[in-house]
C-alpha cells in the first residue's frame, strides 16, 4: 500500500512542480526578478501544503485540473514567506533548500521584490481564466487565502515572531504566534480545495478545519524540534539558528521533553480527526505520518 502513497507523492509533486514552471514561464524571461524569483520557487522544497492540497482533493475526487491552480498559490504563498523570511533583517539566515538564500545570490533589494513578485502570482493564478469554476468560487478562494497570509495571518505570525525574539513569551502567545505565521496556509492548503468540492458539507468542512490547524501546529513543533537536533546538511537550512538566535519556540520555551510530548498528541489527535472524515482519506494519513516523521 505504501508503494501505491510514495507513487501518488511523487507524481503529484512533479504535477505541482510541472505546473509552477509552466505559471512562471511566461514572465519576464531573462530580467532578475524573473531569474530570482525563479530561484525562490523552483529550487527545491518538499511540497507538502500542495500535497495537502491534493490529498483533500482525494477524499471528495475533486478535479485535479482545479487543484492545480489552489496548490500553485499556495506554493507562491510559501516561497515568497521563506524568501522574506531568510531576509537580514527577519532570520538573516544564508542557506535555504540546500542552496544559498535568495538575497544571497541576487542581494536584499531583489530577493524582497522576488518574495513581493510571488506573492502576486498567487492571485493572478486564482484569478485566471485558465482556472474553470465559477467567479463566485474564485471570490470565496481569493478571500480565503488574502486572509490566511495578512495582518490576522501570516504576516501578524511573522510579526508576533519578530518581536518574541529573546523573551520568554508564555505558551498561549507561542501558540498564538505559530498558528499565524505557520498553521494559517496550512489551514489554507486544506479548507481551499475543500470549498470547491462538489458535495461539500458544512460538518465535514469544520472536521477539516480543526485538522488542518492541528496539522499546522505539527509542522512548525517538528520543524522546531529539526533545527535543535538535525544538521544544516540534512535540513538544507542552517540548524541550530532558533537556540543561537533566542527565538520564541517549542524547544526553547518547553525543551525537547515536553515538544515531543506534545507532537505525540498532536499526531493522535490528527489520526482521529481524519477517522471522522469519508471518502478516500489514505494520501491524507500518508501525509499526516509524513509530517510527524520527517527528517528536513
Ligand atoms: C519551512 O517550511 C517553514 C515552516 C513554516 C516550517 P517547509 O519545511 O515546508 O519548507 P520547504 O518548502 O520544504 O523548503
Ligand atoms: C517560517 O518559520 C515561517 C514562515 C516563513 C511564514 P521558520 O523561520 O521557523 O522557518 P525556517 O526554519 O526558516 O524554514
Ligand atoms: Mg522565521
Ligand atoms: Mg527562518
Ligand atoms: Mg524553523
Amino acid at each position: 500500500m505504501n508503494n501505491l502513497l510514495d507513487e501518488w507523492q511523487i507524481s503529484q509533486k512533479s504535477r505541482i512542480t510541472n505546473f509552477l514552471k509552466k505559471k512562471l514561464d511566461k514572465k519576464s524571461l531573462s530580467k532578475t526578478i524573473y531569474e530570482a524569483s525563479n530561484y525562490a520557487l523552483l529550487n527545491g522544497g518538499k511540497r507538502f501544503r500542495a500535497l495537502l492540497v491534493y490529498a483533500i482533493g482525494e477524499i471528495d475526487n475533486i478535479d485535479k485540473n482545479q487543484l492545480d491552480f489552489i496548490a500553485a498559490s499556495i506554493e507562491t504563498i510559501h516561497a515568497y514567506s521563506l524568501t522574506h523570511d531568510d531576509l537580514p533583517d527577519m532570520d538573516d539566515d544564508s542557506l535555504r533548500r540546500g542552496l544559498p538564500s535568495c538575497h544571497v545570490k541576487y542581494g536584499i533589494a531583489q530577493a524582497i521584490l522576488a518574495g513581493d513578485a510571488l506573492q502576486s502570482l498567487a492571485f493572478e493564478v486564482l484569478s485566471s481564466q485558465d482556472f474553470k469554476i465559477k467567479d463566485q468560487q474564485k471570490i470565496i478562494l481569493i478571500s480565503q487565502l488574502s486572509k490566511a497570509i495578512g495582518i490576522e495571518g501570516m504576516a501578524l505570525g511573522q510579526s508576533l515572531d519578530m518581536e518574541s525574539s529573546n523573551k520568554k513569551i508564555d505558551v498561549r502567545l507561542l501558540e498564538e504566534m505559530q498558528k499565524n505565521k505557520t498553521g494559517k496556509l496550512i489551514h489554507a492548503s486544506c479548507v481551499m480545495p475543500y470549498s470547491i468540492s462538489k458535495s461539500f458539507n458544512l460538518s465535514i468542512e469544520s472536521t477539516i478545519s480543526k485538522l488542518a490547524f492541528q496539522i499546522g501546529q505539527l509542522y512548525q513543533i517538528v520543524d522546531d524540534i529539526l533545527d535543535n537536533s538535525s544538521s544544516s546538511e540534512c535540513l538544507g537550512k542552517t540548524s541550530g539558528k532558533d537556540q543561537k538566535a533566542k527565538k520564541a519556540t517549542y524547544v526553547n520555551i518547553v525543551g525537547i521533553p515536553e515538544s515531543k510530548k506534545i507532537k505525540d498528541n498532536l499526531y493522535s489527535n490528527i489520526k482521529k480527526l481524519i477517522g471522522k472524515i469519508p471518502g478516500n482519506t489514505q494520501p491524507l494519513i500518508y501525509l499526516a505520518d509524513k509530517i510527524y516523521s520527517r527528517e528536513y
